[in-house]
């Protein structure tokens, strides 16, 4: 059989970005594990605010095809999301929003949610470690009809949590990376 494939998908395209590096500490965990795991940055696929007018005019813009069908190609995806004000930055909602658009041939609008399980986690350099962002984050792809297993990672102190070859520091962060990662390939594995 050949190797389960993950797609982690960071929600800051900021230099340094805590998510980023933390989206790049659990890709290492899911290799480790054995996953094939690819790791974007939704720099590569640039997508206008959602408007209802531009996609009736044009139609969804092909990025936000072209990361719909790299979710499709996936057995699993992890979210790694900021937390701004309390919730989901606009560039990881609007890619949601424009994904929950697009509907390719013989499927139903939505189906690439409801197909595989979703993993969320979040970084920030407070003690809550964009709790609030996840719980945002849960209910919005709840809302698509996605699974969303129950193991996630709120990263505290995000500025202090790596050691100069970028990994975790604090144990109780490595084993809920780890947990999550665990989890994420076992439900995976079960809706493949
Ligand atoms: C508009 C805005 C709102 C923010 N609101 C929160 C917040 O509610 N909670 C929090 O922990 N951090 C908040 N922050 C700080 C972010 O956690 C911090 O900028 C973080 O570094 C962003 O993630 P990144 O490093 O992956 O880019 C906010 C930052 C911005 C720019």
């Amino acid at each position: 059989m050949s190797a389960l494939k993950i797609l982690v998908i960071p929600g800051s395209l900021r230099t340094g970005s805590h998510n980023v590096r933390l989206a790049a500490a659990a890709a290492y965990e899911f290799a480790q594990a054995g996953a094939d795991v690819t790791r974007i940055s939704l720099g590569d696929f640039p997508l206008p605010i959602y408007d209802g007018d531009l996609q009736a005019k044009s139609g969804v813009p092909k990025n936000a095809v072209n990361l719909k069908r790299m979710i499709g190609a996936h057995h699993g995806v992890l979210l790694v999301t900021p937390e701004y004000n309390s919730s989901v930055p606009p560039l990881l909602k609007n890619t949601i929003d424009w994904i929950t658009r697009v509907q390719d041939a013989h499927e139903t609008r939505g189906q690439v949610f409801r197909q595989r399980p979703f993993a969320i986690a979040a970084a920030s350099q407070g003690r809550l470690g964009g709790t609030r962002a996840l719980s945002a984050l849960r209910l919005i792809l709840s809302a698509c009809h996605a699974t969303v297993i129950p193991n996630q990672l709120a990263l505290s102190f995000a500025d202090q949590a790596y050691d100069e070859m970028e990994r975790l520091r604090n144990p109780t962060d490595i084993e809920a990376l780890k947990a999550l990662v665990r989890q994420l390939i076992d439900v995976s594995q079960h809706m493949m």
